[in-house]
């Protein structure tokens, strides 16, 4: 989503600043265009030539000096931008900006831009929580600037508290977002991820591989286009992605529950869960004992409910799509699921594919409508496939 996007990083002195080149240099691998203006004082911590080398051109710092060209520096950086990020954002150049005081480069590019401006802070917990401070990040919040988070830590002072800068990558993450258009807006999506898990006894249980990657970017991608994602989560060990509403569980039946309390008010359900199609019969409360060998010989299984082809039939206005995770003859298969659980779309995985299927960054898939029309996918990242999916729901609203 950052192909080919301008991204302005403006650099002001503060500790911080350390870390500005990791988000030049994650920015340009993401296919983004990076130019970097630095303040003076941000020149005491990094220099130019860092950043100079990372993002492969000048870096700006000087409002005076000899123009190589006929065009107004800050004029023409200001127009070229999509974004202007100020990371780390000191104090002082929030204060500058909020007052519409332009004695530098950067301060200047503020003023004079028309295009989304976001503000990464990165200071001391008094100064952040000074009076000023706040009620300048107020005038600016109230004026459209995108204010983030602190988060809290050990400062450069060795104070412990808020005020340290947000890690490089969630930076990207908030930068990709502010930039991504907004087409799902106003649609509510309920997302199921990762594996369930039935248990034994008290040690033991039975799950599968899934980790719940396929199902964290579909939720991830649907909130930043816009949408009210409501992730329904098994067993996974990933960090979860900021959406509306995270429910963890824990059995299919679990997942059954919660997926029934969100259906009637939901546009779209995605099933991208691997929910556990059997449970044993009988839990054991006590740890089963090996010497007991009967009882762990054989397990009897009963039927777990099968939550997509439940709602898949009983849905009204809902989007349903489908998950097949297949080891061979994956498109017959995929079919005769999309028929039996009423799906609008399926997407199939083989397995046994490398690069597709459990625990993988990437997937191979092939997504099969209604008509039964199938389009085979090649190896792409699990949140570029999200995104091909996101894309054919929007086609059916
Ligand atoms: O989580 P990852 O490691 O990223 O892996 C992603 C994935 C491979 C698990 C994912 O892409 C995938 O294929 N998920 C579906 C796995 C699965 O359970 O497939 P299935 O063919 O057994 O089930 C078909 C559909 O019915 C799926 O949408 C599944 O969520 C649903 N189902 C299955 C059983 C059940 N009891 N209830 C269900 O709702």
């Amino acid at each position: 989503m950052l192909k080919n996007k301008n991204i302005l990083l403006g650099v002001t002195g503060g500790i911080a600043a350390y870390k500005a080149p990791s988000i030049v240099s994650n920015l340009r691998k993401q296919g983004a265009n990076v130019k970097v203006v630095m303040t003076k004082a941000a020149c005491e911590f990094v220099t130019p030539l860092t950043f100079q080398t990372m993002s492969n051109d000048i870096v700006h710092v000087d409002m005076f000096k000899q123009l190589s060209n006929m065009d107004v520096e800050h004029i023409s950086l200001a127009k070229w931008a999509d974004i202007i990020v100020v990371a780390p954002a000191s104090a002082n150049t929030i204060a500058k900006f909020a007052n519409g005081i332009c004695d530098n480069l950067l301060t200047t590019i503020l003023l004079a831009s028309r295009s989304k401006v976001m503000i990464v802070p990165a200071m001391n917990t008094f100064m952040l929580n000074s009076h000023a401070n706040r009620e300048n990040m107020k005038k600016l919040s109230d004026r459209g600037v995108m204010i983030l988070d602190t988060q809290n830590g050990v400062l450069a002072c060795n104070d412990v508290g808020d005020g340290k800068m947000l890690e490089p990558a969630e930076i990207i993450d908030e930068i990709d977002s502010a930039l991504t258009e907004k087409d799902l807006e106003g649609k509510r999506f309920v997302i199921t991820s990762g594996a369930t898990i039935e248990p034994i006894d008290p040690v033991r249980y039975i799950t599968n591989h899934s980790s719940g990657k396929m199902g964290y970017a579909l939720a991830k991608q649907a909130k930043k286009r816009g949408a009210d994602v409501t992730l329904i989560s098994g067993s996974v060990s990933i960090e979860a992605p900021k959406v509306d509403n995270f429910v963890k569980v824990s059995t299919t039946q679990d997942m059954f529950n919660a997926v029934e309390k969100y259906f009637d008010k939901c546009d779209v359900l995605i099933k991208a869960a691997a929910p556990a199609d059997y449970r044993p019969k009988k839990y054991s409360e006590e740890k089963i004992k090996k010497t007991a060998q009967k009882d762990l010989e054989y397990i009897e299984l009963v039927h777990n409910i099968d939550i997509a082809k439940h709602f898949g039939n009983s849905k009204k206005n809902q989007i349903v799509v489908g998950f097949a995770a297949e080891s061979n003859n994956e498109i017959n298969y995929g079919i005769g699921k999309l028929r039996s659980k009423n799906f609008d779309i399926i997407v199939v995985n083989n397995i046994k594919q490398a690069g597709a299927g459990f625990r993988t960054d990437t997937n191979i898939a092939s997504i099969i409508d209604r008509d039964e029309n199938v389009e085979t996918l090649g190896l792409m990242t699990k949140t570029e496939l999200a995104n091909v999916i996101l894309n054919k729901v929007r086609k059916l609203f």
